[in-house]
């Protein structure tokens, strides 16, 4: 099959046969009507390049640094829960072929491998991915594990005080199957997930997850630990603004692959008023619809200074394990390296807002020339 597959987009293709329906629906699915979902792409398709010839591309470094790690190329592994439903290997598969590719993998709170399991697979840059519970010394315990499992960052999920209404879960009456476990929180009598009458997913959410976060717990967050912070799910200037004063080391700019909230922008859209409001104190990121090197290259033009794929790992661990998490990393990076000769930049600092017209420069509602 891996012969046949060319771009990140077939793999989600092939995973949809593979996969049983009930399991792909709930990586492959967005909230309510999916116009967010939608938009995630198509927004990407509406950015134009302003390429410049006649520079020597001979050798193009994709290397950079994100919060002082270098890394290979700034296309970083997003947190996707649950992925043994995709792969008997899972989240060990997926952080092997991450630090196989040079890159940084995000390990989901809701993984089916536990901080101390991923972190066995070996050397390797992670940062994990961080629902704050009801019960906090469930969080505090996690994340002192997450530490001690050399974890280097944590991603702080803000989008989330309840689960974004996803149909297909409803209709397929969602849940972890039973063979597997949230593995972080096996011993905490917290890994199991009833099967309800809707998303089983929805229900575990209500239960557990505290719905009063507020940006006092960011700070509450940074009296137990001294990680690095993401604040992972800022789509607006006002928040990147109260992020930065509540002490985030960086902002993600996210719609949680369009899986809450319908009808917020697509990330590539809410991206640069984010990277507006940052100004430069910290660095942003993006995750959202990245299919594409050329997406990379948008996403940089406008500021970020890396992005996380997502639903493309989970598709191709699906169909191919390791391999073909290895081999989406790959075809992103040759996609991107292609793309970045062919607008004429030779490192990760050439890549500037003269690279890209958005829709509205376009249609001469903004100009920036
Ligand atoms: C997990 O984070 C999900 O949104 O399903």
């Amino acid at each position: 099959m891996s012969t046949e597959i060319v771009n990140v987009c077939e793999y989600e293709e092939a995973a949809k046969r593979k996969l049983p329906k009930m399991v792909f629906d709930y990586y492959a699915s967005g909230a309510e009507d999916e116009w967010s979902l939608k938009e995630n792409r198509h927004a990407f398709e509406r950015i134009r390049f302003r390429p410049r010839i006649l520079i020597d591309v001979t050798s193009v470094d994709l290397s950079t640094t994100v919060l002082g790690f270098k890394i290979s190329m700034p296309i970083m592994v997003a947190p996707t829960a649950m992925q043994r439903m995709a792969h008997p290997e899972g989240e060990l598969a997926t952080a092997r072929a991450a630090a196989a590719a040079g890159t940084i993998m995000t390990l989901s709170s809701w993984a089916t491998s536990s901080v101390e399991e991923v972190a066995s697979v070996g050397p390797g840059i992670r940062f994990f991915q961080l629902y704050v519970y009801k019960d906090r010394n469930v969080v505090a315990q996690l994340v002192r594990r997450a530490e001690r499992a050399g974890f280097k960052a944590i991603a702080l999920t803000v989008d989330t005080p309840r689960l974004g209404r996803r149909e297909s879960d409803i209709k397929n009456r969602f849940s972890l199957p039973p063979h597997l476990t949230l593995k972080n929180f096996e011993g905490l009598d917290l890994g199991h997930m009833e099967k309800t009458s809707d998303s089983g997913l929805a229900s575990y959410v209500a239960g557990q997850i505290d719905r009063s976060l507020s940006w006092k717990d960011v700070k509450w967050l940074q009296t137990i630990t001294r990680l690095p912070i993401l604040v992972k799910g800022v789509l607006t200037a006002e928040d990147t603004k109260l992020a930065l004063q509540a002490g985030a080391a960086g902002i993600i700019v996210s719609n949680h692959g369009a899986r809450q909230l319908d009808y917020v922008p697509a990330t590539i859209s809410a991206l640069e008023e984010v990277v507006q409001a940052a100004s430069g104190r910290v660095p942003v990121f993006l995750d959202g619809g990245v299919r594409r090197g050329t997406d990379v290259l948008k996403a940089l033009a406008l500021g970020a200074s890396g992005v996380f794929i997502g639903r493309p790992v989970v598709f191709s661990l699906a169909c191919e394990g390791e391999a073909g998490v290895k081999k989406v990393l790959q075809m992103l990076r040759d996609e991107f390296e292609l793309a970045m000769a062919l607008a004429g930049c030779t490192k990760i600092k050439d890549i500037n807002r003269s690279h890209v017209q958005t829709e509205s420069e376009r249609l001469g509602l903004t100009s920036r020339l």
